[in-house]
């Protein structure tokens, strides 16, 4: 029913039905995820089904991404990859990575993923040291204070003309606070500055209000030179 006043979840719901439709595997990521108790920060429908299809604009055949959680980004992400196409996701808490894996499983993506569990920068360290293959699309969802760090990480595995995107870096406007004490506040302004006329990377960030409140995307192309 129409609401009188209605919300950005509202809007949200009205989008969902028309462009993406009910998806029991999401559904059910959801429900796992909440009755093995983990935070409900996920991404919402409609930034997943973004993720998905920029993925999927860019051929992704090779997607990292950092932040788990219970892998309902990851759902996306993998279903935005060629056939033959690899996600590899880093989660910190083995718990998470449990249910992430059952929820990868579960809606048929599971043997395009690997979870690499652990601390993300020495995980990162091993794939630098690896030669890991070169990443097409970078999805940073994790602790805040290292994004600067992850920014570093995946200069150092995006190919040229690579997609990296980072998560809540607008957090309902509190990143205008220089000295803010919430504690994800200088983590993702560090980014800010690190990205100031970068000499490899194009970016932008968009704002997005929704289910998930005022927050926003930094979006970055690494150049082809
Ligand atoms: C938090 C983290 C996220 O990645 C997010 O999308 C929303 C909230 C948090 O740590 O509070
Ligand atoms: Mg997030």
């Amino acid at each position: 029913m129409q609401s009188a006043d209605p919300s950005w979840s509202d809007v949200d719901d009205y989008i969902v039905d028309h462009l993406i439709g009910e998806d029991l595997a999401l559904d059910a990521c959801l429900a796992a995820n909440a009755a093995a108790g983990l935070p409900p920060i996920d991404v919402s429908f409609t930034q997943g089904r973004m993720l998905e299809l920029l993925a999927r604009a860019n051929r992704a055949e090779n997607i990292l991404e950092i932040g788990t959680l219970g892998g309902f980004s990851a759902i996306y992400l993998a279903r935005g990859l060629g056939d033959s196409g690899k996600l590899v996701t880093l989660e910190l808490e083995p718990d998470y990575a449990a249910v992430a894996r059952r929820n990868l499983d579960n809606a048929g993506q599971g043997s395009k993923v690997d979870i690499l569990v652990g601390e993300a920068l020495a995980t990162l360290h091993g794939l630098v040291e690896q030669g890991r293959a070169p990443f097409d699309l970078v999805f940073v969802d994790a602790d805040k204070q290292n994004y600067a760090a992850y920014l570093d990480y995946a200069l150092k595995l995006a190919r040229p003309g690579a997609l990296l995107i980072f998560d809540n870096v607008v957090r309902e406007g509190r990143v205008l606070e220089p000295n803010s004490d919430y504690p994800k506040v200088p983590g993702t302004r560090k980014l800010y500055e690190m990205l100031k006329n970068h000499p490899q990377l194009d970016a932008t960030a968009i704002q997005t209000v929704g289910a998930k409140k005022w927050d926003g995307f930094l979006i970055a192309v690494v150049r082809e030179e």
